[in-house]
């Protein structure tokens, strides 16, 4: 397979949308693109300098002087790999937060898009088919019934030794997915021409097959 193509995932959290997406990536041997960690580098660099989310001046500033890039599925924070440090309960509500802004999404929309130019890329998020990659041959939205993806959440919290109840996480899930399909800029909807995955009942290599079997 010689043409460049793009596969956008988009859908809510929990989904699996990540999982999915390196395992495609690796199959069909193309870049994947994990959207969310460019917000959460983002979040972090805010909260290193103490940028307040109100003063729009000061953060467009920010975005101005930072770069976020990915090489060998590592996320780059102005050059300093910053995977590790964004996968914090913390660094999620900044992301969540910072998200919700304009010019934070205009300036990581036009970083995405030029990640996506060049070469075949896999990118997940919750704009990629509407916004970021609107001319993707493939397009797909991944979700599970709220209850199923606390479930899977829970689970892995246990396994780390959490403490939380799965009444806890499901209430934290309902709380994100409202958040991100309320909030005014791009909230997350399924493009028109997406294809919906339910995965409720499916395993991961079931959708990761499904997936590639719509790859021509
Ligand atoms: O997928 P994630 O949990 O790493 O994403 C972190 C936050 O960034 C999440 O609250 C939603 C936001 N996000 C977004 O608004 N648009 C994207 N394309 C990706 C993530």
């Amino acid at each position: 397979m010689n043409k460049i193509f793009q596969i956008a995932i988009d859908g809510p959290s929990g989904a699996g949308k990540s999982t999915i997406a390196k395992r495609v990536a690796k199959e069909l041997a193309i870049d994947y693109i994990d959207t969310g960690a460019m917000y959460r580098a983002v979040g972090l660099k805010m909260l290193r300098n103490g940028i307040p989310m109100e003063e729009n001046e000061v953060l467009q500033k920010m975005l101005d002087e930072t770069d976020v890039d990915f090489e060998n599925e590592r996320v780059y924070l102005d050059g300093e790999d910053v995977s590790d440090l964004i996968r914090t309960q913390e660094i999620s509500k900044q992301a969540s937060d910072c998200s919700a802004f304009a010019i934070v999404r205009n300036k990581l929309v036009e970083l995405q898009q030029n990640m996506g130019k060049r070469k075949s890329v896999i990118m997940d998020g919750r704009d990629i088919g509407t916004v970021v990659l609107k001319d993707a041959e493939y397009k797909y939205y991944l979700t599970a019934t709220p209850e199923e993806r606390a479930m899977r959440r829970f689970k892995e919290l246990q396994a780390k030794g959490s403490g939380e109840t799965y009444e806890q996480v499901l209430e934290d899930v309902n709380k994100r997915d409202y958040n991100d399909m309320h909030r005014a800029v791009t909230p997350l909807r399924q493009a028109e021409d997406a294809v919906l995955i339910d995965s409720t009942n499916m395993t991961i290599d079931e959708v990761v097959e499904f997936i590639i079997s719509n790859i021509k």
